[in-house]
Order: structure tokens, then C-alpha cells, then sequence
């Protein structure tokens, strides 16, 4: 394999991890009819079924950020596709409702694991020209798994236990990333981490040209060398030196769920019920929803390393809001519009914010977490990013409903708030995320000396 062909392998395996997170997050809304039906769960429940996987979430960074930089950024893959392949069985073959939370709890654990260690990793072992791009794979398995969840749902939406189907189907990428794993060699940076340079270097020489890879294990070593002094534990996160990174990585998290993406992705059929009162043209608009998002994404891998990430930060920011108003407007003004006027302002709002969100703050997220923090705490910083992550997700998921059934969500207001959030984040572009486009590892982490 050339050196490029293996750059995306590894890519294409390690994002896999992604597209878990996408299927197994998007599966609930379009299996939850189902097991309505089967489990005729108490609305408690029921808010259980959907958000064990975020509690899962929140609770899979505290065993990667340890886990992370001792055990490296490869065996704690595939210690979470293990849980993922368990949690896929626990929910297919679930008897009963605690079994199947049991099996959602187990998923939610393993994409918490995979969103800290994957874009990691894939910062790790890019190429400086080439991290956005491949840690953008990451996003666009995202993409890609929570559009397989929307047409799997769609397609088993009327057949006999469905749901079943359903969650089988998450059990084959599980099974493609635990045995992928095996096959892709560990970031050459941990090992340089762990004083096994030579082993990086044999790494760097099947990825880079011989002269990039003695001078990557050389620019590591140094900065090894230079943060001796530094003992590299979780207290180094807060300390004065890091206060901005770590600024970054709970705000852009803050901006990316509070933008209200996961109150679209998680309840759109819901919103689109507004203009298509007949339910099967509003799931088929989610359908659309997930085509859009994962189609643009892909642009978002040709500009990712074009353009500056601020930039691209402050082009998101400005159509996400005007989408946002647009949106709420179609709520807030639907007795003087005619109804073809609000299903364009509505359905259109979404879509096109789905484009702005899909090119900046989708991708941009989980890139600033996995480039901005120094090689000795990376594991452990990152983990605590994602952790931000899933406690902001949970914070939407669970508002949303219970919002759109007061006057802010008829009036379109819920809108306004996720709008902004989104103006602030400007505030956020512009004061505190630094540009790293262009900047090696080690060159970001210089800025911290
Ligand atoms: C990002 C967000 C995730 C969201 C997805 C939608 O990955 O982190 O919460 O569901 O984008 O594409």
C-alpha cells in the first residue's frame, strides 16, 4: 500500500468509530415508535431509552482519559469497540426495557470512549497539511452513520420487530472497528510519549518520506524533553499556562450543541410535523436532513486546510444564526404567512443550517479538541472536551421537548436562543479560539511555553 493509500485506511477504520456514534445516537428516534408499541414504556421510561446513550456518553471520557495515555490511543479502540459490539447484541436480542437501557448505556459508553480517543488519533497520525482533513472523517462518519440510522429506520419502520433489525445493523461497523483496529499501527506521537522512538519511527517511515518522519520523531522528542519539568496529570489541564485550550474546548462545544444542531438532528421529523402534518413526508424531510448534512461534509473536507478555522468559524456562525431566524420567524409569523411561504422558511431554514453547521461547527469541535492541547495531557484533555460534549447534548435533548411544548416553541423563540448562542460564539471566534491551520502539533504547543 503507498503511503497515501494507508494514510486513509487507517482513516477510513479509525472513523468508523464515528459512524457508531451517528447510527447508535440517530437509531433511537426512528426505532423509538416501535418500541413504543412492544414496551409501552411510562414517558419516564421512555426519556431513559433515548438518553441512556448520552449518559453513556458522559461517562465514556472518564474511562478514556486515564486510559488514553497510559494504554495508548489504539488498544482503548479496541477496548470500545468491544463494548460497542456488546452493546449492539444487549439491544438487538433485549427481552426487556432494563435490558435494553442496560444495552444503551453499554453503546453510549463506547461512543463516549471513541469520541475522545478517534479525532485524536487521527490528529496524531495526519500529516500538518492534511489534520483537517482526516480528522474530519471523523464528522463525516458521523454524518454518515446517523443518514444509514435514518434510512435503516425507514426501511424497517413497518416490518415486525424492526427495531430488532435496527439495532443489529450497528453491530456490523462495531465488528468492522474492533477487527480494523488490529491492522493500524499506533500514533506515533504516544510512542514517542512512552520513549519508544524507534518504534514511531518505523511508523512515520510507512506514512511519511524518510527525511519528514526523523524530523517528526526529533520536533516530539524536543517538546518531550522541554515539558520534563511538568508532570503531565490531569491538574495540568487547569492550570494559568492552559487556560485558553481549555476555554476552547468546553466553548466550542457550548456553541456546536447550544446552536440547537441535536434538537434537529433527534427530533426533526417533530418539527417538520408543523408543515407536513402527514408523518411520512416529514420522516422522509429527515431523510433529507441527513443527506444534506453528510453530503456537505464532504465539501468540508476539501476547505477544512484551505481555510484559516476561524474563518471558517465565523462563516458558520453568521448562516447558522441567520438560518436559526429565519426559522423561528416561520414559527413566529405563521398566521400572516401562506403555508407554501412558512414550509419554504422552515424546511429551507433547516436545511441551509445543516449546510452552515455542517462546513464549521460540526467538524471544527471535535479538530480543536484533538489538536490544541500538549502531547502529555492530550488523552486526558481531550476526553474532558468530549466530556463537555455529551453533558451539553444532554442538556438539549432533554430541554427541547419539554420547551417546545411551552409558548417558545409555537412562537418559534426556542430559535432565538439557539440564535443566540450562535451570535456569542462570535464573541468566542474572535477572543479566545487561536488559529492552528498550518501549525504542527508541536508548534501549537509551543505557543503554551
Ligand atoms: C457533530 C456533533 C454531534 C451532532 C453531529 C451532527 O458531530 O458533535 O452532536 O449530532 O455533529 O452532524
Amino acid at each position: 500500500m503507498n503511503k497515501n493509500s494507508l494514510l486513509y485506511f487507517i482513516a477510513a477504520v479509525a472513523a468508523t468509530g464515528g459512524l457508531l456514534f451517528g447510527f447508535d445516537t440517530g437509531v433511537i428516534n426512528v426505532a423509538l415508535p416501535q418500541l413504543r408499541a412492544k414496551f409501552q414504556p411510562s414517558p419516564e421510561t421512555e426519556g431513559f431509552i433515548v438518553s441512556a446513550v448520552l449518559f453513556g456518553g458522559m461517562a465514556g471520557p472518564f474511562i478514556s482519559g486515564p486510559l488514553t495515555d497510559l494504554l495508548g490511543r489504539k488498544k482503548i479502540n479496541i477496548i470500545a469497540s468491544l463494548v460497542f459490539v456488546v452493546g449492539s447484541i444487549l439491544t438487538a436480542i433485549a427481552p426487556t426495557v432494563t435490558f435494553l437501557i442496560i444495552g444503551r448505556l453499554f453503546l453510549g459508553l463506547a461512543i463516549g470512549i471513541v469520541a475522545s480517543t478517534v479525532p485524536l488519533y487521527l490528529a496524531e497520525i495526519a500529516p500538518t497539511d492534511k489534520r483537517g482533513k482526516l480528522v474530519t472523517f471523523f464528522q463525516l462518519a458521523i454524518t454518515l452513520g446517523i443518514l444509514l440510522s435514518y434510512v435503516v429506520g425507514y426501511f424497517f419502520a413497518d416490518k415486525e420487530d424492526g427495531w430488532r433489525s435496527m439495532f443489529w445493523t450497528g453491530f456490523i461497523p462495531a465488528a468492522v472497528l474492533m477487527v480494523g483496529m488490529f491492522f493500524v499501527p499506533e500514533s506515533p506521537r504516544w510512542l514517542i510519549g512512552k520513549g519508544r522512538d524507534a518504534e514511531a519511527l518505523e511508523v512515520l517511515n510507512r506514512l511519511r518520506t524518510p527525511e519528514q518522519a526523523i524530523l517528526e520523531v526529533a520536533q516530539t522528542r524536543q517538546i518531550i524533553e522541554d515539558e520534563k519539568h511538568n508532570k503531565g496529570d490531569w491538574r495540568m489541564l487547569f492550570s494559568k499556562r492552559l487556560r485558553i485550550p481549555l476555554f476552547i474546548g468546553i466553548g466550542i462545544f457550548f456553541i456546536q450543541q447550544f446552536s440547537g444542531i441535536n434538537a434537529i438532528i433527534y427530533f426533526s421529523t417533530d418539527i417538520f410535523k408543523n408543515v407536513f402534518p402527514d408523518g411520512s413526508t416529514a420522516a422522509l424531510a429527515t431523510v433529507g436532513v441527513g443527506v444534506i448534512n453528510a453530503l456537505t461534509t464532504f465539501g468540508a473536507i476539501l476547505i477544512l486546510d484551505k481555510f484559516g478555522r476561524k474563518q471558517i468559524l465565523y462563516t458558520g456562525l453568521i448562516g447558522t444564526a441567520i438560518c436559526l431566524a429565519t426559522v423561528g420567524l416561520a414559527f413566529y409569523m405563521k398566521d400572516s404567512l401562506s403555508p407554501e411561504l412558512q414550509k419554504i422558511m422552515l424546511v429551507g431554514g433547516v436545511y441551509v443550517y445543516i449546510i452552515f453547521f455542517a462546513i464549521s461547527l460540526g467538524p471544527l469541535g471535535w479538530l480543536l479538541i484533538s489538536e490544541i492541547y500538549p502531547l502529555k495531557i492530550r488523552g486526558f484533555a481531550s476526553s474532558m472536551g468530549s466530556f463537555n460534549h455529551w453533558l451539553f447534548d444532554a442538556g438539549v435533548a432533554y430541554s427541547f421537548p419539554i420547551l417546545a411544548a411551552t409558548s417558545l416553541g409555537t412562537n418559534g423563540g426556542i430559535f432565538g436562543i439557539y440564535m443566540t448562542v450562535v451570535l456569542l460564539g462570535l464573541l468566542f471566534a474572535k477572543y479566545i479560539v487561536f488559529e492552528t491551520k498550518g501549525m504542527s502539533l508541536e508548534e501549537i504547543e509551543k505557543r503554551y511555553n
